[in-house]
């Protein structure tokens, strides 16, 4: 189901107004007659949070490779912080930072020794390098670790050394690849924290994740990447209202009142035996909600509790993908099914209670 969502809402940062960090145009990328990309367009403002989303082999990390001048496109036009990725890619690199989907950190030597050889590739002074390195490694809660060798230090730090290391040089752009895959989720959390302060300070972060609840929770845009193409782009909720699945949920006390409403309205799915009624619904608007509850007003019946159900990002990405194979863990999978928007603000349901009770 190709489709393309034009925004008209904006969550947190990214001005559709301001500058591009960064734009694509008709990019592609092939390995031998395998055509990874197939003409990406994409405008990510600065200072948003845009999370590419796509199945294992999609060419994620093959879009952050060639955005971070890791490797060259084979057609296509991209411009990363203002300047052309084919003509100026060391112009791109002194304006971004990236940190890869796997470690890059060196296991051998210390986490600062790691950090100070950063600070050097930079040509930061000794004592700038000392200063910056001492400052991020106290940001990232590595202090304590910092003399110790980097091997000996779980996932979850290592994945902080990583990106503390990507932000030696001050980046305003940086790419994430995959940032909190193999985390537990206090880290995951604690890497989320991280990314919003990263946000607040203005710097605008790319994102690729298996996770779409983090997708949700943190990135102003997200597209999902499929079969070459972005098969949707658009905030969290334009996603979720593009595939089928929403509905409205009516739950009675009252046997009676709730045979009577099963008759009154139309379109019902029942369940005898929660006394709930389920009407299909295209995201729960106010007039949609208006015309159900003055059915019931009109047969004066009252319902218990009424709950508007969207698809989440789950089903979004199994619609998009054709994917049968969850692409997250049991855990967050959960989390994100549980996910419920309030329908006096469809805008932002993260922000909101998840569920609304009447
Ligand atoms: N150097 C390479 N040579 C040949 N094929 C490659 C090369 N790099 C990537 N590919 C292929 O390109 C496709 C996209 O790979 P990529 O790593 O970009 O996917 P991805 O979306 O990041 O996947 P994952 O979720 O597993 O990280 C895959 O089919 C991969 O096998
Ligand atoms: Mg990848």
């Amino acid at each position: 189901m190709p489709s393309s969502v034009m925004s008209t809402s904006k969550r947190r940062g990214g001005d559709h107004s301001s500058p591009a960090a960064v734009s694509t145009v008709g990019l592609r990328k092939s390995y031998g007659d395998k055509t990874v990309l197939d003409g990406i367009d994409l405008r990510i403002p600065t200072g948003s949070v845009f999370a590419l989303l796509g199945p294992n082999g999609a060419g994620k990390t093959t879009a952050v490779k060639i955005l971070s001048t890791l490797i060259t496109a084979d057609g296509g036009q991209a411009q990363v912080a203002g300047h052309d990725i084919a003509t100026d890619p060391q112009a791109v690199r002194a304006a971004i930072g990236v940190t890869g989907q796997f470690s890059a950190v060196d296991g051998l030597i210390t986490g600062e020794e790691n950090m100070l050889l950063m600070a050097d590739l930079h040509h930061l002074s000794k004592r700038e390098g000392r200063r910056v390195t001492a400052e991020l490694l106290e940001r990232f809660d590595l202090t304590e670790a910092a003399k110790k060798p980097a091997s000996t230090y779980s996932g979850g730090m290592k994945r902080r050394l990583d990106i503390a290391m990507t932000l030696v040089g001050n980046p305003r752009i940086i790419f994430l690849d995959e940032p909190t895959t193999g985390l537990d989720p206090r880290s995951r959390h604690n890497m989320w924290g991280i990314i919003r302060e990263l946000v607040a300070d203005g710097v605008t972060v790319f994102l690729t994740t298996q996770y779409l609840d983090e997708a949700d929770e943190l990135a102003d845009r997200i597209a999902v990447l499929n079969d070459g193409v972005i098969a949707a782009e658009g905030t969290a909720d334009e996603l979720k209202r593009l595939i089928p699945g929403g509905h409205v949920r009516l739950r009675f006390t009252d046997p009676a009142a709730y045979r009577s409403a099963a008759s009154a309205l139309r379109d019902v799915t029942r369940d005898d035996e929660a006394l709930a009624l389920q009407i299909p619904s295209a995201g729960g608007s106010q007039r949609e909600l208006r015309v159900i509850l003055d059915r019931l007003d009109a047969a004066g019946i009252e319902a218990d509790e009424l709950t508007v159900h969207t698809p989440d990002l789950d089903d979004v990405f199994f619609a998009l993908t054709g994917s049968t194979v969850p692409v997250q863990s049991a855990q967050s999978a959960q989390s994100a099914r549980s996910s419920e928007s309030d329908p006096s603000d469809p805008s932002d349901p993260s922000d909101q209670p998840k569920e609304t009770v009447r």
